[in-house]
């Protein structure tokens, strides 16, 4: 049986695609988990992607993925920079964690720089648009052996 990498996604990445297409591109979050399912089969692994616009949802998914998901590729989006109730959550998933970002945030305002979720992540990806999901994925199937 294929093992399972849970693809989360924290608020406003429902509006991948029309939100600010010029810093996080054209690609629709639907084009993301198509992208990654496709890849996935190539790697021996399924993919399962969610997301959600409140801090609470992320934490339960996180609490799932616990049961259900061999590693966990994370986009907390602006929840990276202020949630501890989510590295929380991620301390207490066993498997592989990998942070995503679209945008490169070191590049951008200085409250982007920080997020408590790179303190859990095995690795992190910014800056590379939504390909960014992708390498996180290949690197997954590395870190799973
Ligand atoms: C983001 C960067 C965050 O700072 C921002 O709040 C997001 C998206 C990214 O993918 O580049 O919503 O995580």
């Amino acid at each position: 049986m294929a093992r399972t990498i849970h693809i989360l996604n924290g608020p406003n990445l429902n509006l991948l695609g029309k939100r600010e297409p010029e810093i996080y591109g054209s690609e629709t979050l639907e084009d993301v988990a198509q992208a990654c399912a496709a890849l996935g089969k190539e790697l021996g692994l399924e993919t399962a992607l969610f997301q959600s616009n409140h801090e609470g949802e992320i934490v339960e998914m996180i609490h799932r993925a616990r049961a259900a998901a061999a590693g966990i590729i994370i986009n907390p989006a602006a929840y990276s920079h202020t949630s501890v109730a989510i590295l929380d959550a991620l301390n207490a998933y066993d498997g592989p964690v990998l942070e995503v970002h679209i945008s490169n945030v070191h590049k951008r305002e200085g409250f982007r720089h920080h997020s408590y979720v790179s303190q859990r992540a095995e690795g992190v990806i910014a800056g590379f648009g939504v390909q960014g999901y992708a390498l996180a994925l290949r690197r997954m199937a590395v870190l799973l052996g």
